[in-house]
């Protein structure tokens, strides 16, 4: 409701329609400029085809798992994102999982509300003076880094794109994925899903950890390999883990599932009042500034362009959109040299 006030008060006519299936989606996009949207409704490459008039899609949060970017960039519409509206959200619910894991929080409240009292059973671990090893270090993790370190942990980061001196800055240790892993006593994962990051956990990179390591991911589902973390859980090479995503969501079935070592949440982390205000205003505020003035922030397949500038870019946007869909027809050569000439003109265009 806060996104839609923020369109009306800018002046954007807005329908909420929520819980539409694909097919009324592709049904009545054709109406719209843009679509914002949370994390269920996909945008799909037939979606896109089916709007002719879109210009901008808008993600409240962050991963764009739900967008079909490449389609939605051929057909010259911004896809936008909100990176820091629920950052703090995500990195305590990692921490909360941590917590929970170290301690058997779930299971122990489980049990203590069937009346057993199992004080005996649920023995823990402090995570004073243990070691978290991060994958990903960027806006969320960082933020894991901060807390974590209130909580005395050492923190190790890999992430390649983590400087030495932004290292320093967050008293983290920068190293290599195949130093973290003999190292940590908790291992944390705060990096989107690509292929770079498919898999990242497997039963070969688990090999490589220290006996009873806890696993922690609140970021995608299929950063790790979900049977053979449970192999690993069932032989004790894993002390436990905690997961809020899962490879297919929502998640009915999973490999983790049953495992009284496994800490489960149907991916909570952006689930806090205040991040959701938060990504509802920014996606509304960012997609009203593009519908009105040209002006992008956060795109994932477009540059910037401030309020000042988007008045003298707005008339090559439809030449943009027009040369994207023709090269979408090109072959690869010629693809190459429409991109130079392009660039030649955009050059051009900057010096005068
Ligand atoms: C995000 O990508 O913003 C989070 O995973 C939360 C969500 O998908 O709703």
């Amino acid at each position: 409701p806060l996104a839609a006030e923020v369109f009306r008060n800018r002046g954007v006519e807005v329908d909420e329609i929520t819980g539409m299936s694909p097919e009324e989606l592709i049904a009545c996009i054709g109406n719209y400029d843009g679509l914002a949207i949370r994390s269920s409704t996909k945008a799909t490459a037939d979606v896109l085809a089916a709007a002719p008039n879109l210009k901008v899609i808008g993600r409240a949060g962050i991963g764009v798992d739900n967008v079909d970017v490449l389609a939605a960039t051929q057909s010259g519409t911004v896809v936008m994102n909100t990176p820091f509206g629920n950052s703090i959200t995500t990195a305590e619910h990692a921490i909360a999982m941590l917590l929970a894991l170290a301690r058997d929080l779930p299971q122990a409240s489980a049990s203590t509300h069937a009346g057993k009292w199992e004080k005996s059973r649920f023995m823990g671990v402090e995570v004073t003076g243990k070691t978290l090893g991060l994958i990903g270090c960027g806006n969320i993790g960082s933020v894991v880094a901060d807390r974590a370190q209130g909580l005395k942990m050492k923190v190790l980061a890999f992430d390649p794109f983590l400087s030495v001196e932004r290292a320093a800055e967050l008293g983290v240790e920068k190293v290599e994925l195949d130093e973290m892993f003999p190292r940590a006593d908790f291992i944390t994962l705060h990096t989107p899903l690509n292929d770079a990051t498919r898999g990242i956990i497997n039963a070969d990179s688990i090999a490589k950890m220290k006996t009873g390591v806890r696993i922690i991911n609140c970021a995608r589902g299929g950063l790790l390999v979900e049977e053979d973390l449970r192999a690993a859980i069932d032989a004790g090479q894993v002390a436990g883990a905690a997961v809020d995503v899962f490879s297919s969501e929502p998640a009915k079935e999973n490999a983790l599932f049953g495992s009284d070592a496994v800490v489960a949440t149907p991916h909570l982390g952006a689930s806090t009042t205040e991040a959701q205000v938060n990504v509802a205003v920014q996606v509304a505020e960012q997609m009203a500034d593009y519908l009105l003035t040209g002006a992008i922030t956060n795109a994932l397949n477009m540059a910037s362009v401030s309020a000042e500038e988007a008045p003298r870019l707005k008339p090559y946007f439809s030449l943009a959109r027009e040369l994207g869909s023709f090269a979408g027809q090109l072959t690869e050569s010629a693809l190459q040299s429409v991109h130079i000439e392009y660039q030649g003109h955009v050059a051009g265009l900057n010096t005068r």
